[in-house]
């Protein structure tokens, strides 16, 4: 990340590092009783090696963003995917290598990734561009359009709902924090990807389980395979 971060960064990075343990201990099998990410985890897995795009003896990497404690990247692991993780706040990469030791998780923002252009094989970002402001979010599928290889898949999953919205939290699970996240229309996130020049793949809205009060949105997407005039 920059040397001189802008305040969201700043802010979400702090108050992730405070709840970090709480939110490991709470979500540390996020996946549990959600089969419609863990099946489109598998799509996006099959979109990720497909012949032609991993062309050459080697598959490109793929970056799970705001990796959390990393039990999505471990998933994409176990999917036979090279993969790794990217998170802003040091404490959930702590966490993240001392539960799954043998993969590698990076300290970093989706804002300004430490990677060459062209590289990536896929993006997964589960709950992650929720804390990206509006006024930043083209600029950060941009920059995922930048390190994605021609053809490349990109999963995003948000908190959703018809019309946009958003939170402040000053206390999760009994911490300080200085927390905003932002809820998106499937609508107004398929506009960013766009201006980013990222196509929709496909798109679902799911209806909230009994532990969640939003309905969920989970969006693939990709790096078109030629250049759009
Ligand atoms: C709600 S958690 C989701 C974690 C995990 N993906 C999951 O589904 O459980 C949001 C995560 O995104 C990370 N995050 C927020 N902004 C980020 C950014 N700009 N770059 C990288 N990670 C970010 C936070 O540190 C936090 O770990």
């Amino acid at each position: 990340m920059r040397a001189d971060p802008p305040e969201f960064l700043r802010a979400t990075r702090s108050s992730y590092d405070a709840i970090a343990d709480d939110y490991a201990d709470r979500f540390g099998d996020g996946l549990a009783g959600l089969p419609l990410e863990r099946s489109l985890l598998t799509a996006f897995a099959e979109l990720a090696r497909t012949p032609g795009r991993a062309a050459g003896s080697t598959s490109p990497p793929v970056a799970d963003l705001g990796c959390g404690p990393g039990y999505v990247t471990a998933r994409l692991h176990r999917l036979g995917l090279p993969v790794f993780g990217v998170d802003l706040s040091p404490r959930m990469v702590s966490l993240a290598r001392e539960a799954h030791p043998e993969l590698r998780f990076h300290v970093g923002s989706m804002t300004a990734l430490d990677l060459p252009t062209g590289t990536l094989g896929g993006i997964v970002a589960l709950y992650s561009v929720i804390h990206i402001p509006d006024d930043h979010l083209t600029e950060v599928f941009t920059e995922f359009h930048r390190v994605l290889t021609p053809g490349a898949p990109v999963l995003l999953a948000f908190q959703s709902g018809d019309e946009d919205g958003g939170l402040h939290l000053d206390e999760r699970f009994g911490h300080p924090v200085s927390l905003d996240y932002y809820w998106r229309s499937p609508a107004t996130v398929v506009t960013h990807l766009t201006k980013a020049g990222l196509e929709l793949t496909a798109q679902i809205l799911r209806e909230p389980t009994a532990d969640e009060k939003r309905p969920r949105a989970l969006l693939l997407a990709r790096r078109p395979e030629t250049a759009q005039d």
